[in-house]
């Protein structure tokens, strides 16, 4: 797959995305979320791919936010349109069925935040930064920032983030349990590497009825998110998958799933 504003690899089943504007921080302008958009279109259906590492390009920024030289033009429809295309991105990415690891470089504000948002895993280098400025550009977040990230960090935190519009370091981001990880930055791809790796040893179909069972559980009241967790569960059992799981741990050996 060949990109104007991305870079990718795949590279043993795991799929490298790179936003690679590195002279404007990644800025994610709307040729970037169409490119994100359908890349991730293609991850989705390939049966080569069963994980992603999504970065930056360069040492500064993951993504430094949607591309203010773009905002600064938008019509009222326009505006809305854009939202609603990046929500789909996010929707997508956190939708894959398969892990996607952020590995977060550096500057990870506004559109980059709401980015890492949606992935699975958020490990971050020590000089990252994590920010939702947009009211200081007089906007709000538009790629559901305001609804992954009270998820995410509580409603108090995000408010916090989101009505300051005040960036947190990284160490900080750790804690209120924005990011899982953080590392320094030459450590940040074998880190994300030791993530996916962890999680594409396991059985490919458990990993994405978990990641539904939790995505859409936790939309759902308690009682239906459990219906659906059943539901998900009894399907588990009908797979080669399980079968292999069980007599390997019995057999006392390592699991080989088939993804069946
Ligand atoms: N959209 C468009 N261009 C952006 C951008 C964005 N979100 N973020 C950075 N850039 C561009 C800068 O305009 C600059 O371009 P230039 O060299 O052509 O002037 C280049 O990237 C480097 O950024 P610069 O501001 O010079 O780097 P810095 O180290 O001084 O500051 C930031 C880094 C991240 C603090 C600063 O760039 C910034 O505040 N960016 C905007 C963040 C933001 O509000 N994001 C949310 C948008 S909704």
């Amino acid at each position: 797959m060949s990109y104007e504003t991305l870079l990718y690899e795949d590279r043993a089943g795991v799929a490298y995305v790179t936003v690679n504007r590195p002279q404007k921080l990644n800025a994610l302008n709307q040729k970037a979320v169409q490119e994100l958009t359908d890349c991730f279109g293609q991850i989705e259906a390939s049966s080569e791919v069963g994980g992603v590492i999504l970065t930056g390009a360069g040492e500064k920024a993951f993504v430094a936010g949607a591309d203010i030289n773009e905002l600064a033009a938008l019509t009222p429809a326009g505006a809305r349109e854009t939202a609603l295309g990046g929500q789909a991105l996010m929707n997508e990415i956190e939708n894959l069925g398969k892990p996607v690891i952020a590995a977060i470089n550096g500057f990870a504000l506004g559109g980059g935040c709401e980015l890492a948002m949606a992935c699975t895993l958020r490990i971050a280098s020590e000089n990252a930064r994590f920010g939702q400025p947009e009211v200081k550009l007089g906007i709000i977040p538009g790629y559901a920032g305001t609804q992954r990230l009270p998820r995410l960090v509580g409603k108090g935190r995000a408010l916090e983030m989101i009505l300051s519009g005040e960036p947190i370091s990284a160490q900080e981001a750790w804690r209120i349990g924005l990011v899982n990880q953080v590392v320094a930055l030459p450590d940040l791809i074998p880190t994300a590497e030791k993530a996916v790796q962890k999680i594409l040893a396991n059985s490919p179909i458990a990993v994405r009825y978990a990641l539904e069972a939790v995505n859409h559980g936790v939309e759902m009241a308690k009682n239906d998110g459990e219906q659906l967790e059943a539901n998900l569960f009894g399907l588990c059992c009908a797979t080669e998958d399980m079968k292999e799981g069980t007599r390997a741990f019995l057999e006392k050996r390592p699991a080989q799933f088939s993804g069946k």
